[in-house]
């Protein structure tokens, strides 16, 4: 914790009164550990420092978030991979510093296992036109915000019907995100995600990374609307997160897809083969 050091996890670290429980009023950010080190560390900090300036949150400097992260990482095995969670929140109610934190866990078997499996998703009506939230200036968009109830209730709403994931679509019918990874397909040789400037979806660190190295592969790169049906078209759909990292679309709306192109050369490029 900041300015506390690493402290054992049965130890408290958020007061009572702490914004981030009271109003869910934070940050935060979740890096794949591989190799001791937090993979694409210089974009998380980056979405968080935007964030932090969309929420008008004081964020300490990078220098003082490194060595927190650091910190914690040192002594972790580096064979093993983690899951390395930043947390910045507005602090106790009546002023006071942000409160920031890290912590870190095993990745679990379960997880690394979509890798191979795949995942079932299903569409989810959002309720929001798709280029509505960027549109309102007083509303932060994109941002990594610790407010994941909605998240968490279309996580819910899967696991009710029998699906891992969800992709929202908004009123007017485009593919925006799921509930914690973002969506990429490919249309004929290019790898295709929906545009986060526009709509107001997190951009993924992870679908950017891959997306700025597509071409390794002999793919082009674009970012689209996209509706279901787009989808169905798609020759391979997969979903992308730090952690999970990316993970094919097997069935999508209860309707099975052939085996995707470039999935394990997606992964290995990933640094997940
Ligand atoms: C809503 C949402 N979209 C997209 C992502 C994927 O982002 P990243 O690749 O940076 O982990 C996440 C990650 O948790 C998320 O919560």
């Amino acid at each position: 914790m900041l300015g506390r050091g690493v402290v054992p996890a049965t130890e408290p670290v958020l007061r009572g009164n702490d914004l981030g429980v009271l109003r869910g009023d934070g940050l935060f950010e979740t890096m794949h550990l591989r190799g001791g080190n937090p993979w694409l560390r210089t974009a998380h900090l980056a979405r968080l420092r935007a964030g932090a300036a969309a929420l008008e949150l004081p964020l300490p400097p990078d220098g003082a978030l490194v060595e927190l992260l650091d910190g914690i990482a040192t002594g972790w095995p580096t064979e093993v991979e983690g899951a390395l969670r930043l947390v910045c929140t507005r602090g106790p109610e009546g002023g006071g510093l942000p409160t920031v934190y890290a912590t870190l866990t095993e990745v679990p078997a379960a997880t690394k296992r979509l890798r191979d499996v795949g995942v079932t998703v299903a569409t989810l009506p959002l309720g929001v036109p798709a280029t509505a939230r960027p549109e309102l200036s007083w509303l932060p968009a994109g941002i990594k915000s610790i407010s994941y109830a909605t998240n968490s209730a279309a996580r819910r709403w899967a696991a009710r019907s029998g699906v891992d994931d969800v992709l929202w679509v908004s009123t007017d019918g485009y593919v925006l995100e799921g509930p914690s990874a973002n969506v990429i397909w490919l249309d004929g040789d290019t790898l295709c995600t929906v545009p986060a400037a526009r709509t107001g979806i997190l951009p993924g660190t992870t679908c950017g990374w891959l997306l700025d190295h597509a071409a390794g592969l002999g793919l082009g790169r674009a970012e689209r609307m996209v509706t279901p049906t787009g989808l169905h078209a798609a020759a391979g759909i997969w979903l992308t997160s730090s952690v999970r990292g990316l993970v094919e679309v097997r069935s999508l709306d209860g309707t099975g897809r052939p085996p995707a192109p470039h999935t394990p050369r997606l992964q290995e490029l990933l640094g997940f083969a």
